[in-house]
C-alpha cells in the first residue's frame, strides 16, 4: 500500500508539471515582440531574400514596428520606425551600443579590432577617441582639404576630358573617393596600388552584409555552405599583405611623415594607453578609414545622380541655384555648403532618406536584459534599425516614395542622429565617426557634376538595388557628360 502511494504521488507530480508547461507553452507571450513563427533549425532565415531590407519592410507592416525573428536558433529584433529607433539608439543606447560577433568581423577585421565590429566597451572607446583626434576633428579634416580638392579637381578634369563619350559613373566615383580617401589616410604613394584597392574595398563590403548560415546555425559553420568564409579568409590575406607593405614602407621612413598611419604607429605598444594597441589594431584601424570613407560617398552621389536624371526639373533648378550662387567661374567649395546652396543640401537630404547606404545600419547586440517599449528582449539578441524602411515611413513622410527635395528646402532638418525619421549615419554611441568628412565630399561632388556637366542619359534609369552592408544601385549608369564651364577650369 505504501509503494502504492508513493508511485501515485510521482505520477500525479509528473502529469501535473507536464499539464503546467503545456499551459505556459500556449499562454500567449505578451511581453515579446510579435513576429512570424520560427522553423526548427532555420528559423526565419527563409524570409530574408535577396534584399533583406525590403523583405522585413514587407514584414513589418504585417507585424509592426517592432518584430522579433528567429535567425538559426538566435533573436533577432528589428525596428522599422522612427520610434522604435529612438528606443534603441536613444533611450536605451547603451544596451544595444554592442556588435554581434560574427564571421566578418572575426575573418576580416583582425577578430574584431576594427571600430565597427569592435565591441561596446574600453577598446572600442579608445579608437574612437583616436579617431576623433587624428582625423575627425574640424582641424584635421581642414587640414587635409587640400588634397580633397586637388583629387576633386582631378576627377572633375577626367570627366571634362571624356566629354561626348558614354562615362561609366560608377567606376570614376569610386576611383576619386578613394584616391581622396587614401590620400588623407595612408598618403600619396599607393595609388598605383588604387584598382587592386579597390577591389578589395568593393569584396569587403559585400562579404560584411552577407547573411552567412554558419553565424546562426553554428553547427553547419563548419561546412561554409554558402563558401562566404573561405572568401572572407582569402581577403583578409590580400588586405593584410597591402597593410603590411603600407607600413613597412612608413617604418622604414619611406611615407610621408605626417599621414594617420604614422600617427596610429607611434601608439603602437604605448604604456599610457588605457588598451594596448598591437600591430593587427593598427592595420585594422586602417582598413576602417579606407573602407568607410570610400565606398559610402560614391554610392550617395550615385543614388543621388540617379534619381534626379529621372526628373529634369530638379536638375534645371539645382542648376539655376548653382548659376546664381557660384556663377560660371569657379567651381563648388566646401565652405559654400550648407547654407548657401539648400536646394542641392536638400538633394542630398532626399537622396539619404530614400536610399540610406547602410539599410540596415550595422548589426546592434544586447549585452543586457532591457524592456523596449513594453517588450522583453533577452541579452545576446541581434538589433538591426532598418533605416530604409523608416525613411519611407507614411507618419513621418508625405509621400513617403516620391522623390521631393522641396520637403527639406526652408526647415532645419537634421540627419546626424537627432532625427529618427532620417538615419543615414545612425545615431547614439554607434553612429558613423566619419559624417562630416562624408558629407563633405557628398555635397562637394555632386554639386560640381551639376555645375559643370550637361548630364544626358544614354540608357533608361534602373531603381533595383543591389544589396551589402552599403546598398547601390544594381546597374550602374552610363551617361554623357559635356563640359559647360569655361575650359580653363577642367584644366
Ligand atoms: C556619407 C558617407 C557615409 C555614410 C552614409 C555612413 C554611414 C554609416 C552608418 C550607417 C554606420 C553604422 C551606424 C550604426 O551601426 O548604427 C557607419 C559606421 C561607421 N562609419 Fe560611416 N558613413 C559614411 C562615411 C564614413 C567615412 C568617410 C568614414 C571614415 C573615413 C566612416 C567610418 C565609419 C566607421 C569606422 C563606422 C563604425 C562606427 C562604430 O561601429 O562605432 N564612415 N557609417
Amino acid at each position: 500500500m505504501e509503494n502504492f502511494l508513493i508511485l501515485f504521488s510521482i505520477v500525479s507530480i509528473a502529469t501535473l508539471a507536464f499539464i503546467t508547461r503545456i499551459l505556459k507553452d500556449r499562454r500567449p507571450k505578451q511581453d515579446l515582440p510579435p513576429g512570424p513563427k520560427p522553423w526548427p533549425i532555420i528559423g526565419n532565415l527563409n524570409l530574408l531574400g535577396s534584399i533583406p531590407h525590403q523583405s522585413l519592410h514587407h514584414l513589418s507592416q504585417k507585424y509592426g514596428e517592432i518584430m522579433l525573428l528567429k535567425f538559426g536558433k538566435f533573436p533577432v529584433v528589428i525596428a522599422s520606425s522612427p520610434e522604435m529607433a529612438r528606443q534603441f539608439l536613444k533611450v536605451h543606447d547603451a544596451v544595444f551600443a554592442s556588435r554581434p560577433a560574427l564571421a566578418a568581423g572575426k575573418y576580416t577585421a583582425y577578430n574584431y579590432s576594427d571600430m565597427t565590429w569592435a565591441p561596446y566597451g574600453p577598446y572600442w572607446r579608445q579608437a574612437r577617441k583616436i579617431f576623433f583626434s587624428e582625423v575627425f576633428n574640424a582641424k584635421r579634416l581642414e587640414f587635409y582639404e587640400r588634397i580633397r580638392v586637388e583629387e576633386r579637381r582631378n576627377f572633375l578634369s577626367r570627366l571634362g576630358s571624356l566629354s561626348g563619350e558614354p562615362v561609366g559613373l560608377r567606376d570614376h566615383l569610386y576611383c576619386y573617393t578613394q584616391s581622396t580617401i587614401c590620400r588623407m589616410i595612408i598618403g600619396d604613394k599607393y595609388m598605383s596600388k588604387s584598382d587592386e584597392l579597390q577591389e578589395m574595398v568593393d569584396e569587403w563590403f559585400l562579404l560584411n552584409g552577407v547573411f552567412n548560415i554558419g553565424d546562426w546555425i553554428p553547427w553547419l559553420s563548419f561546412f561554409d555552405l554558402q563558401g562566404y568564409v573561405k572568401k572572407m579568409k582569402a581577403l583578409h590575406k590580400k588586405l593584410d599583405s597591402f597593410h603590411n607593405f603600407v607600413i613597412e614602407d612608413h617604418l622604414a621612413g619611406r611615407a610621408a611623415e605626417n599621414d594617420v598611419v604614422h600617427a596610429l604607429l607611434q601608439m603602437v605598444d604605448d604604456p599610457n594607453l588605457g588598451v594596448q594597441l598591437t600591430r593587427d589594431c593598427v592595420k585594422a584601424l586602417i582598413q576602417d578609414l579606407l573602407v568607410g570613407g570610400t565606398d559610402t560617398s560614391a554610392t550617395i552621389v550615385e543614388w543621388a545622380v540617379h534619381e534626379i536624371l529621372r526628373q529634369p526639373r530638379i536638375v534645371e533648378k539645382a542648376k539655376e541655384e548653382l548659376d546664381r550662387v557660384i556663377g560660371r567661374k569657379r567651381w563648388v567649395e566646401e565652405n559654400d555648403f550648407p547654407s548657401h546652396l539648400p536646394y542641392i543640401d536638400a538633394i542630398v537630404m532626399e537622396t539619404c532618406r530614400l536610399h540610406p547606404v547602410g539599410t540596415l545600419l550595422g548589426p546592434h547586440y544586447a549585452t543586457q536584459d532591457c524592456n523596449v517599449a513594453g517588450y522583453n528582449i533577452s541579452k545576446g539578441t541581434t538589433v538591426l534599425i532598418n533605416a530604409w524602411s523608416i525613411g519611407r515611413d507614411p507618419d513621418s513622410w508625405a509621400e513617403p516614395e516620391a522623390f521631393l527635395p522641396e520637403r527639406f528646402v526652408g526647415k532645419e532638418t537634421d540627419m546626424l542622429g537627432s532625427n529618427f525619421g532620417l538615419l543615414p549615419f545612425g545615431s547614439g554611441r554607434r553612429r558613423c565617426p566619419g559624417h562630416n568628412l562624408g558629407l563633405k565630399l557628398v555635397r562637394t561632388t555632386l554639386a560640381n557634376l551639376l555645375h559643370g556637366f550637361e548630364l544626358k542619359l544614354v540608357e533608361d534609369v534602373s531603381m533595383e538595388e543591389e544589396y551589402g552592408l552599403t546598398t547601390h544601385p544594381k546597374h550602374p549608369l552610363n551617361i554623357i557628360m559635356k563640359p559647360t564651364l569655361p575650359p580653363y577650369l577642367y584644366s
